[in-house]
């Protein structure tokens, strides 16, 4: 275990740029919302100056509406060595966001340094961040936000996307544009396909040129989305926050009420007593998708979820479907589909994030026998393969880009 906290810790070196840690040095040489997030959650036990540098130059890049941008470009890095780029976005910044795990982030710094100064920094922002998806992003009215764009749910290719994305056409022409970069630095068959790629260049590229305005999404946008993992992240955010604004001497119930408000409606809308998991669901249609993905088990992160529907999830995780509690952690995907896909991407793989949040679930919904267990495996991996970005669901190989940020940054945590 000291051999992987030295481990963890140099991944986490190696990728600090001086501001922030890129993802990957390879595949992700910018600076990423959520990985940021997980990134300051690891730097908060090893490094916690760099923890708070890590949010404070991504909060730096927040917009004046309130968004927090899915990745903030380093002008330093050349515009061929990610696509798309500056260029694409028109821009210094996506105008695309991520799953909310920065209050998280904030409120686990904060733990650990007691600097109630920059947690009074952070506290507007954390609050302006949900605002934009609270007020911008609820394009069904139902409570919940909506993505725009795969990307937006982190988990990119994900089987959860499938029926949305394959109403759109995609034009091979736009590849010929633009060409792509991740393919040439990663294995082709690790990562999306073309046609994938296509659609996601095609949906960024109809936002973009709606100036990234977010009026009428439901009737003018070609992907609209609520995602169960995305929507609990925004409700753990809300219960983050209503812990800071206390320790900041602030009201907090607002936080607390939101944070109801959003476990009631995913309830009402995105689960599914048949499968007894979450499933994301289109707007404006209605209809859930089909696929069990991982995205569908993290709502048990959340604490006020009814003790019957935590218990369903852990039951569906625990089912050959996902194999938690056996050899390995959890899959991104239902194991048992017929398009399982052990390496490419959300379509199979374990990723350990997804897995760290599935832990803190089982330990808050009182599971310490299985959250010890899926520890311990999640370490064993780590400490076998390496950080990787994520695992072959089979071997456990290291799959995607090596010396992955977050994968160090969540191993530290789970060391403590
Ligand atoms: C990528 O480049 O694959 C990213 O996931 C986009 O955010």
């Amino acid at each position: 275990r000291t051999a992987l906290r030295t481990l963890a810790e140099r991944v986490l070196d190696l990728n600090w740029t001086g501001d922030h840690t890129v993802p990957s040095r390879s595949l992700y040489p910018h600076q990423w919302s959520w990985d940021s997030a997980f990134v300051a959650i690891g730097l908060a036990h090893a490094a916690p100056d760099r923890a708070w540098r890590e949010l404070e130059s991504l909060f730096r890049a927040q917009w004046a509406d309130g968004r927090v941008p899915h990745i903030v470009f380093n002008p330093a890095v050349p515009e061929g060595d990610y696509f798309p780029g500056p260029a694409f976005w028109d821009g210094p910044t996506t105008g695309l966001v991520q799953p909310p795990v920065h209050a998280v982030a904030v409120r686990e710094i904060f733990r650990r340094t007691a600097d109630r100064e920059r947690l009074a920094w952070f506290y507007p922002r954390l609050c302006a961040q949900q605002a934009y998806l609270t007020t911008r992003r609820d394009a069904a009215g139902d409570g919940l936000v909506s993505i725009v764009h795969p990307w937006e749910s982190g988990l990119d290719n994900s089987p959860s996307w499938d029926e949305a994305l394959a109403r759109l056409p995609a034009d091979p022409e736009l590849l010929r544009v633009h060409r792509r970069r991740d393919i040439r630095v990663a294995a082709p068959a690790h990562r999306p396909t073309d046609a994938d790629y296509a659609r996601y260049l095609a949906i960024a590229g109809a936002y973009r040129d709606r100036g990234y305005h977010d009026d009428d999404l439901a009737g003018r946008h070609g992907f609209v989305m609520e995602c169960p993992s995305f929507n609990a992240l925004r409700a753990a955010a809300d219960i983050a926050l209503a812990e800071i604004a206390e320790e900041l001497g602030l009201p907090a119930a607002h936080h607390r009420e939101r944070a109801r408000a959003i476990v009631s409606a995913m309830v009402e809308h995105l689960f599914d007593p048949r499968t007894g998991m979450f499933h994301a669901r289109a707007v404006p249609s209605g209809e859930r998708a089909a696929a069990r993905c991982v995205n569908g088990l993290v709502p048990l992160v959340l604490p006020g979820l009814p003790e019957e529907i935590a218990a369903s999830l852990v039951e569906a995780a625990t089912s050959p479907r996902f194999g938690l509690g056996g050899a390995l952690p959890v899959t991104s995907y239902d194991r048992t589909a017929a398009d399982f896909d052990p390496v490419r991407y959300w379509r199979g793989p374990i990723w350990i994030n997804m897995n760290w949040l599935l832990h803190r679930g089982l330990l808050g919904h009182n599971h310490p026998a299985p959250a010890a267990l899926l520890r311990d495996r999640m370490l064993d991996l780590v400490g076998t393969g390496g950080c990787y970005e994520y695992y072959h669901p089979v071997t456990g190989a290291g799959l995607g880009a090596a010396e992955f940020s977050w994968t160090a940054a969540l191993t530290l945590d789970l060391l403590e």
